[in-house]
């Protein structure tokens, strides 16, 4: 029954850049595990365990992505900052709130589809854009010459 909470991974969200899309694909594996916990028979201290691991893990992709975005010299490297902080917010948030198991997981599904499936579709993709305008520049100088 809670397995429909899941975030499913859907190739659509890969963004070509492979360091990226396999932290990507590992957050929704590590928050999946959060709905596969049985309400009935809640052990804290996995919950807590798995909270933590997607947090934590979502701090070193956020790191490793904006270093990234970094050495691209991506423009709204601090915009996007922001929305990263955000997220580590929202999720510290939920983990620092008591609340049964299904609040919680309710709460998760809405911030890891934030995070995750928004956040990729909508913020992440902005790279992408970058980078092809970045190469038809390229292009254009080369014609130039
Ligand atoms: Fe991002």
């Amino acid at each position: 029954m809670s397995s429909n909470q899941k975030v499913h991974w859907d190739d659509r969200y890969k963004l070509g850049i492979d360091a990226i899309d396999t932290q990507h694909e590992k957050l929704f594996e590590l928050v999946n595990r959060l709905f596969d916990l049985e309400d009935s028979n809640s052990d804290k201290e996995e919950l807590r365990k798995i909270l933590y691991e997607f947090s934590d893990y979502m701090k070193v992709h956020f790191r490793d992505e904006e270093e990234y975005m970094a050495s691209i010299d991506f423009p709204t490297l601090e915009e996007h900052k922001k929305l990263h902080q955000e997220i580590i917010e929202s999720i510290a948030q939920v983990i620092s709130t008591p609340a049964k198991l299904n609040i919680i997981k309710s709460k998760m599904r809405i911030v890891s589809k934030r995070a995750l499936i928004d956040h990729i579709m909508h913020e992440d993709t902005k790279m992408n854009i970058f980078l092809a305008e970045k190469e038809d520049e390229n292009i254009f100088d080369i014609s130039d010459i």
